[in-house]
């Protein structure tokens, strides 16, 4: 409890998803939020999910894919709260998966605008702030995606990894403001992940039951809770890092073949059974 204590954090896309489950945690540990999102509604629902918790909580709806909403966002943060401590960097919009030759310019400008792009609007305008604090937290997100270079998803693929070095550039070089910068490359049940698994069952249950911890991950306690280490104090000694909070999905598929049930790989017949050290081979 009251681990952010008066901190002032800024959730884009905490509408639903992730950003939701992120302005719960902090709340509950005493941070003043201010939520985001393009869908005015949910933000203004999230709020009020706030309010009732007995936290401090302000809507300010913007667009990620525009430079002025996002320095709007950053003005009334700073207007409502006097500051800001903590930017999550968290919404996207996704554009349709379809082959890389399918791939669209109009769909990879979305996916630049609000990844990449609006990434390094919001770093660039809570800077000054940050600074004049003496320092901040900044977390961004990632994707395993990007780092497997996924199938039908190319233009988001280059926007997550091209956050990912944004994300290391300036934990070099706002270090000596106190600002650090990490990102999460999350794994969450989030509404788009559900609506997906929806259409998809089979590839969904297999999806989770390849991952080392079998299950989907849940937006508030799994990914919130790793963002809020990256927002604490416990974290002051780390920077630049992505993280993985995934259930191991980053590990990627194991070599042996019977990988995915552990009644398989447990029995001994599958073990490699190479005795290195005799000597009359
Ligand atoms: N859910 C996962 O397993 C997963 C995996 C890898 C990466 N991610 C990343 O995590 C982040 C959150 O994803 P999620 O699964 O919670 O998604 P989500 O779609 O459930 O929630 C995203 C929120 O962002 C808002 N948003 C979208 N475009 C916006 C824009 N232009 N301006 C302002 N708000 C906008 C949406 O309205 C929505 O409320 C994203 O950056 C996503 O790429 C998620």
């Amino acid at each position: 409890m009251d681990r952010l204590k008066g901190r002032v954090a800024i959730i884009t896309g905490s509408g639903q998803g992730i950003g939701r489950g992120i302005a719960h945690r902090f709340a509950k540990e005493g941070a003043r939020i201010v939520v985001s999102d393009w869908k005015v509604h949910r933000g203004e629902r999230v709020c009020a999910e706030l309010h009732e918790m007995g936290a401090e909580a302000i809507s300010i709806p913007a667009d990620i894919s525009s430079r002025e909403d996002i320095e709007g966002l950053v003005e009334g943060a700073v207007e409502a709260f006097d500051g800001v401590d903590i930017l999550v960097n968290n919404a996207q919009t996704f554009t349709p998966n379809v082959p890389f030759e399918e791939k669209t310019d109009e769909m990879w400008t979305v996916s630049l605008l609000t990844g990449p792009l609006a990434t390094f609007w919001s770093m660039r305008a809570v800077h000054p702030v940050m600074k004049a604090r003496g320092g901040g937290r900044i977390i961004n997100f990632a994707s395993l995606n990007g780092e497997l270079g996924q199938r039908l998803t190319v233009d988001y693929n280059a926007s997550k990894e091209a956050i990912r070095t944004i994300t290391k550039t300036a934990a070099r070089e706002w270090g000596h403001d106190g600002i650090l910068v990490n990102a999460i490359a999350p794994g969450a049940a989030s509404p788009v992940y559900q609506a997906w698994a929806k259409r998809q069952p089979e590839m969904a249950a297999e999806q989770e039951r390849k991952k080392p911890i079998q299950r989907a991950g849940d937006p508030e306690l799994d990914i919130g809770g790793v963002a809020l280490f990256l927002a604490s104090d416990d974290s002051r000694y780390l920077t630049g890092h992505t993280l993985f909070v995934d259930g191991g999905a980053w590990l990627g598929p194991s070599r042996e073949r019977v990988q995915d049930d552990p009644e398989q790989w447990r029995r001994p017949e599958h073990f490699a059974r190479i005795d290195w050290n005799r000597r009359d081979d």
